[in-house]
C-alpha cells in the first residue's frame, strides 16, 4: 500500500473524520473507508461499484479516458502483436515475461494437463444436446472439484499451482467438447504436438473420418483473440471469482462462478448478442433505425458491443480486433463479409452521433470479435465460451493474488435498507 501522508476529511454534522488517502503507481488515489462505519456509524453507498476499489492489484491496469490497457505494465497492443497467449498467461500468473527456458517448461506443463478425466465425459452426456455450451461449461468446471481433489486445498501453494495449470490447460478441451456435444460429433482428444490455439481448433473442427490441417493463419488469429480477452482488472466476472474465493471456496467452484457471471449479455455474452444484433440489422440501410432505438429512452434496446463501464475512449482491444477482422476475413477470402460492412458503418455512424459522443460510447472488445469467430467457423453459441476460455488465466491470476493478500477478508457488503421496520406477526384470521 502506498504512503498514507494524505488524508480526506469527512464532516457529518459537527463531527469530522480523517480518512487515509493512498496513491497508486497509476490511476486515481483511493480513500480508505474501512474504519468509517466503526468511527462514524455510516456506510458508503455505491451500487454497481462505479467509484469503489475492491482490492489492491498489480496485474492489470486500465485508463478508461486514455484507452490504455496494460498487463504487468506491458501495453495490450504490444502483447497482441509480439507475444502469444501462453506467454501472456505466464506474465499474468508470475508477474514477469518468461525466459526461453521458463516458457518452454510452462508450455510443457500446460500441454500435459490438457486431457480430462475420462469419466468427466458423463457430465457432458447428462446435458441435452441443445444446451448452451456456457451451461455445460459452468457444470463441468464446477464438477472438476469432484475429480481433482489433490488440487482443491487453497492453503497449499503447490495445490494452488496445480489447480491453476489444470484450469488453463483443460478449458479449451471443455469448451471444444461442449461444442462437439452440441453438434452430435465425437469428442476429439487434445494433441501434445500442437500449440494451445491450434489444439483448440483441432478439438473443435477435426473429425475422425478425415485428417484435419490447422490453418496457421486461423491459429494465429485464435491465439490473438485469447490474448485480447485474458484479463481486465475487477470486471464483473473477476469480482465474482474474488468474492467466491474470499469464503475459501475451491478454485474450480470459483471459476465456475466466474463463467456463470460472464455469460450475461451485459458482460461476456455481448459478443454473441452483438453478432445477433448485426444479423438482425442485416444491411447498412437499416442502421439508422437501430441507432434511433439505441437512443430511445423508452426502448430497452442497446447497441451490443458498444459502451463500457471504464473505457470512455476506444477499447484498445477493439482496435486490435478490428485490424484482425480485416486480416482474417481478407485471408479467408470473405473480405466483403456483409456483417463486417454493417459493423464498420454502424461504428462510423454511431461515433459521429452526438448521443454516443456525449455518453462516450465506443466499440468494446465484443464489437468485432464475433465477426472473426463466425468467419472462423464458430456458431454464435461458442463466442462466450471462447471468452471464458481466454479469461480463465485472468480469473486465476486474480484469485492467486487475493489468496496471497494478507489483508484478504471474506467479502460482505452492507446495504441501504428501505424495507419495513420491525412489526408483529398477524395471524391469518386477522389479515
Ligand atoms: C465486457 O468490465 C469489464 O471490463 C468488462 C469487459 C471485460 O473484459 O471483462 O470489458 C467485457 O463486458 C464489455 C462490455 C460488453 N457489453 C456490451 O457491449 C453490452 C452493451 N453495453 C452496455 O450494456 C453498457 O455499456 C455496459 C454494461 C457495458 C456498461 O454499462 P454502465 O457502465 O453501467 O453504463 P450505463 O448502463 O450507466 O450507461 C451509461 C449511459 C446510459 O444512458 P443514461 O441512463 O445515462 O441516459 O449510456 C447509455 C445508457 O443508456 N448506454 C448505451 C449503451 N451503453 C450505455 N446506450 C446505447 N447502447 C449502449 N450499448
Amino acid at each position: 500500500m502506498a504512503d498514507t501522508a494524505k488524508t480526506a476529511t469527512l464532516t457529518i454534522g459537527d463531527q469530522s473524520f480523517d480518512l487515509p488517502i493512498y496513491s497508486p503507481t497509476a490511476g486515481p488515489d483511493v480513500i480508505d473507508i474501512r474504519k468509517l462505519y466503526a468511527q462514524a456509524g455510516v456506510f458508503t453507498y455505491d451500487p454497481g461499484f462505479t467509484s469503489t476499489a475492491s482490492c489492491d492489484s498489480t496485474i492489470t491496469f486500465i485508463d478508461g479516458d486514455e484507452g490504455i490497457l496494460t498487463h504487468r505494465g506491458y501495453p495490450i497492443g504490444q502483447l497482441a502483436g509480439k507475444s502469444h497467449y501462453l506467454e501472456v498467461c505466464y506474465l499474468l500468473l508470475y508477474g514477469e515475461l518468461p525466459t526461453a527456458a521458463e516458457l518452454e517448461t510452462f508450455e510443457g506443463t500446460i500441454t500435459r494437463h490438457t486431457m480430462l478425466h475420462e469419466q468427466m465425459q458423463y457430465f457432458f452426456r447428462g446435458f441435452r444436446r441443445d444446451a448452451h455450451p456456457m451451461a455445460t461449461m459452468v457444470g463441468v468446471v464446477g464438477a472438476m472439484s469432484a475429480f481433482y481433489h489433490d488440487s482443491t486445498d487453497i492453503a497449499d501453494p503447490r495445490q494452488r499451482e496445480i489447480a491453476s495449470h489444470r484450469l488453463i490447460a483443460k478449458m479449451p478441451t471443455i469448451a471444444a467438447w461442449a461444442y462437439k456435444y452440441s453438434i452430435g460429433q465425437p469428442f476429439v482428444y487434445p494433441r501434445n504436438d500442437l500449440d494451445y490455439a491450434s489444439n483448440f481448433l483441432h478439438m473443435c473442427f477435426s473429425v475422425p473420418a478425415e485428417p484435419y490441417h490447422v490453418d496457421p493463419i486461423l491459429a494465429r488469429a485464435m491465439d490473438r483473440i485469447f490474448t485480447l480477452h485474458a484479463d481486465h482488472e475487477q470486471n464483473a466476472s473477476t469480482s465474482t471469482v474474488r468474492l467466491a474465493s474470499s469464503s475459501g471456496a475451491n478454485p474450480f467452484a470459483c471459476i465456475a462462478a466466474g463463467i456463470a457471471c460472464l455469460w450475461g449479455p451485459a458482460h461476456g455474452g455481448a459478443n454473441q448478442a452483438c453478432l445477433e444484433m448485426l444479423k438482425e440489422i442485416g444491411s447498412v440501410d437499416r442502421i439508422p433505425e437501430y441507432i434511433a432505438r439505441a437512443k430511445d429512452k423508452n426502448d430497452p434496446f442497446r447497441l451490443m458491443g458498444f459502451g463500457h463501464r471504464v473505457y470512455k475512449n476506444f477499447d484498445p482491444r477493439a482496435t486490435v480486433m478490428k485490424q484482425s477482422a480485416d486480416e482474417v476475413l481478407d485471408l479467408l477470402g470473405v473480405e466483403d463479409n456483409p456483417l463486417l460492412q454493417v459493423a464498420k458503418e454502424l461504428e462510423r455512424i454511431a461515433l459521429a452521433d452526438e448521443y454516443f459522443a456525449e455518453k462516450k460510447l465506443f466499440p468494446n472488445v465484443d464489437f468485432y470479435s464475433g465477426i472473426i469467430l463466425e468467419a472462423m467457423g464458430f456458431p454464435t453459441s461458442m463466442f462466450t465460451p471462447i471468452f471464458a476460455l481466454s479469461r480463465t488465466v485472468g480469473w486465476i491470476s486474480q484469485w492467486k493474488e487475493q489468496l496471497a493478500d494478507p489483508q484478504m477478508k471474506i467479502g460482505r457488503p452492507r446495504q441501504l435498507y428501505q424495507g419495513n421496520t420491525t412489526r408483529d406477526y398477524v395471524d391469518i384470521e386477522n389479515r
